[in-house]
């Protein structure tokens, strides 16, 4: 398996960060976060070129500079549909061995992080970064506990065989939007591998995470 793209999302609105310019493209340490999550992933040696998905594309230039793109596709109106039409472009440039697809919203990608899904790969269709719970877990309904040990977190990038994930994409058809791109491999019955996530690549969603996040970037622990 050889070419890999890195297809970032990067289309949405950033509701719930507030701030009016969605939060892809605000700063932590000076670089907007979308040129953080480009950087991080354009430095993995097996990473071959990138891919964004953009509402807006002239704004989307601005953030990154001169930093070379294979192909800049426009957003759809959910997440699923972004990454579908960062699929097709993909496609439409010949294809890919492997797509990584990753939130904009999730600035620091560790290469280690990337090294564990590559190599989950030889094995299963997809792959995907998880954390442990830390919290007790509740019910919203009747407060009874949720086994925690049962449940993991799930972050980006998620590694798969391009063929399958635009099988998986093609082959949706439940009602309710999917949050991420393994429930559309299993549910199109590929197998799709947990590998160790990392706390750096959790994802900007409120107002109080950009300073979270630029304290992880100071943080000496984040060198790869
Ligand atoms: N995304 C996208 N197209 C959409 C919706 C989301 O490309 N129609 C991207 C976002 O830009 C983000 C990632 O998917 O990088 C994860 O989504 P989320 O954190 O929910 O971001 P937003 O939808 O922008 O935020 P919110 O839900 O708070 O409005
Ligand atoms: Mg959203």
């Amino acid at each position: 398996m050889n070419r890999v793209v890195a297809l970032i999302v990067a289309a949405g609105k950033g509701e719930r960060a507030g701030g009016g310019v969605p939060k892809q493209f605000r700063a932590i340490a000076g670089k907007p976060i979308i040129a953080h999550a480009y950087d991080r992933l354009a430095q993995h040696p097996r990473i071959d070129g990138i891919v964004i998905v953009a509402a807006d594309e002239t704004q989307l230039r601005e953030a990154l500079g001169d930093r070379p793109l294979l192909a800049v596709a426009q957003g759809g109106a959910t997440r699923r549909l972004s990454v579908r039409a960062g699929l097709d472009a993909i496609e439409a440039l010949g294809g890919a061995d492997i797509v990584l697809i990753h939130d904009a919203a999730r600035p620091l990608v560790p290469s280690a992080v990337v090294d564990r899904l590559l190599a989950a790969l030889e094995q299963a269709s997809g792959a995907v970064p998880t954390l442990a719970v830390a919290d007790t877990l509740v019910r919203k309904d009747d407060g009874t506990l949720a086994d925690r040990d049962a449940l993991a977190r799930v972050q980006t990038p998620q590694a798969f065989r391009f063929a399958d994930i635009m099988t998986s994409h093609r082959a949706w058809n439940e009602a309710a939007e999917p949050t991420d791109d393994a429930q559309m491999a299993r549910s199109a019955g590929f197998p799709v591998a947990l590998v160790e996530g990392d706390p750096m690549l959790d994802k900007i969603t409120r107002p109080e995470d950009f300073a979270l996040a630029e304290a992880r970037l100071g943080q000496r622990l984040f060198r790869t």
